[in-house]
């Protein structure tokens, strides 16, 4: 029998202590362990995006690393971003432009655009695109999505669409 880990870690500003097997993901850790749920699990290869979380301010995709590889860490997860209001003119343009339909890829887009956007306050819609790239989304077609992304830039360094 595989022994649990003792694990350490600050999930969207509060403390988090666990027992965990070694080879769970912290994908299923934030699901299963904190009912974290808005990071969605799609491929579970580190291919679509959507498991797509903040460790340590920088993005991963949950599915590929450990829960024990967030040991220590700072984890900040859709439900963070969506509470603290940091998003919320982005999940607001996401709404206007239509840029959501069935909501599976939204979390990790979300994710994904809002790393985009802290990096490069004002980028072009190739950029965008070239960001997003790794995020799938089965319905929109995506220009829904740059649109969105692109309106929110505009909005937030003060510059008309
Ligand atoms: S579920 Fe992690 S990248 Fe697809
Ligand atoms: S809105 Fe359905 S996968 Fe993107």
């Amino acid at each position: 029998m595989t022994a649990h880990v003792e694990i350490s870690l600050d999930v969207n500003g509060e403390r988090v202590d666990a027992h965990v097997l070694p080879r769970l993901n912290l994908a299923d850790f934030l699901r299963e362990h904190l009912q974290l749920t808005g990071t969605h699990v799609g491929c579970e290869h580190g291919v679509c995006g959507a498991c797509t979380v903040r460790v340590n301010g920088d993005i991963v995709r949950s599915c590929l690393m450990l829960a024990v590889q967030a040991d220590n860490a700072s984890v900040e997860t859709i439900e963070g971003l969506s509470d603290s209001g940091e998003i919320a003119d982005l999940q607001a343009a996401f709404r206007d432009r239509n840029a959501l339909q069935c909501g599976f890829c939204t979390p990790g887009m979300l994710m994904a655009a809002q790393d985009l956007l802290r990096q490069c306050p004002a980028p072009d819609r190739e950029q965008i695109r070239e960001h997003l790239s790794g995020n799938y989304c089965r319905c929109t077609g995506y220009q829904a999505i740059i649109d969105a992304v692109e309106t929110t830039a505009r909005a937030r360094v003060g510059t008309k669409p």
